[in-house]
């Protein structure tokens, strides 16, 4: 593409997502007016990719400015670029998803460093460590080799990477404390680990990201993780289509049992009331810091 043209897209991004903010006030209730952004779901999930283009429209409309759009295999990366090339909202990201790795092709890996040359605005994700009954079968020794290769790169190239983390904490920080610090962060996405861990994972450069997955938990519970988070770390997201929030706003037409980005609002009200703050606050800080992580070099946001 040539300089020119990348940087009409941009202007044409820039704008587009100025007017999704100011149409979001005009349009909707007070309580839509706030701007938010999705730091992790799966808009490519064949469950829900024929209807992406609808329900990327209805979390615009409601102020969801961005949406992290998270591969998980090999296959899937390339619904994952074409949506990104489509819709200015949607932020790409690349990975090999911990649950995937035994139908890993022999040259994964060299794909993936290749979409990321050939993708400036993209982040690294969805890769992870997972020991609970979920990873069952996966060998957990597959799982390390795949990990510690993924979020090297993501160093080395200087993107965030998004991190599913289940039953497996000892192990993550070990080798984030081998590979890191990471100065571009890293998202512990659908955070539902201990508060004892947060302070470690902090001083190496993570970022917490809370979704529907916190609500079967004990309020107190909950409360106890969202609270040893500190505010600048704070992310929301849905983890669509899966993880419907306790109170969802917003249905997927055809299946009420999905979920979808426009979601993040009700996320956001459920961690605002364990936090004890404004849902506006909340709003705010959480918006801020996913601009702050995902406004790389090369990345599709501006930093404000
Ligand atoms: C809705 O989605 C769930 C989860 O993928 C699935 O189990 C169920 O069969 C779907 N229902 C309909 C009516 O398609
Ligand atoms: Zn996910």
């Amino acid at each position: 593409m040539s300089k020119m043209k990348e940087l009409d897209i941009k202007t044409f991004c820039i704008s587009l997502a100025v007017f999704s903010i100011i149409s979001s006030e005009t349009n909707y209730m007070k309580s839509m007016a706030m701007k938010l952004f999705d730091a992790h779901c799966h808009l490519q999930d064949q469950r829900i990719v024929d209807k992406a283009p609808q329900l990327i429209a209805t979390a615009n409309g409601a102020g969801v400015v961005y949406i992290a759009v998270n591969g998980i295999t090999e296959k899937d990366w390339h619904l994952v670029k074409e949506m990104s090339d489509e819709y200015c909202s949607v932020i790409p990201n690349f990975g090999l998803h911990p649950w995937f790795v035994e139908g890993k092709s022999p040259s994964w890996f060299s794909t993936l460093k290749e979409l990321f040359e050939a993708n400036p605005s993209a982040a690294v994700g969805e890769i992870g460590l997972d020991k609970s009954p979920l990873a069952k079968g996966v060998d957990f020794s597959d799982q390390v080799e795949v990990f510690k290769k993924q979020l090297q790169l993501a160093k080395e190239i200087k993107r965030p990477a998004s991190v599913h983390c289940l039953d497996a904490f000892p192990e993550l920080l070990r080798i984030m404390k081998d590979i890191g610090p990471f100065p571009s962060g890293v998202i512990l996405h659908s955070f539902q680990g201990s508060p004892e861990v947060v302070p470690e994972l902090t001083k190496l450069g993570s970022y917490f990201s809370f979704s529907g997955h916190l609500m079967p938990l004990e309020e107190d519970e909950a409360k106890k993780i969202v609270k040893a988070v500190p505010l600048d770390r704070i992310l929301l997201e849905t983890d669509s289509p899966d993880a419907l929030p306790k109170n969802p706003i917003f249905f997927v037409p055809g299946n009420a049992t999905l979920n979808q980005p426009a979601n993040v609002h009700s996320v956001l009200i459920y961690v605002a009331s364990l936090l004890e703050m404004s849902k506006e606050e909340l709003a705010h800080i959480s918006y801020k810091n996913a601009v702050r992580i995902f406004s790389f070099e090369g990345s599709k946001i501006p930093l404000e």
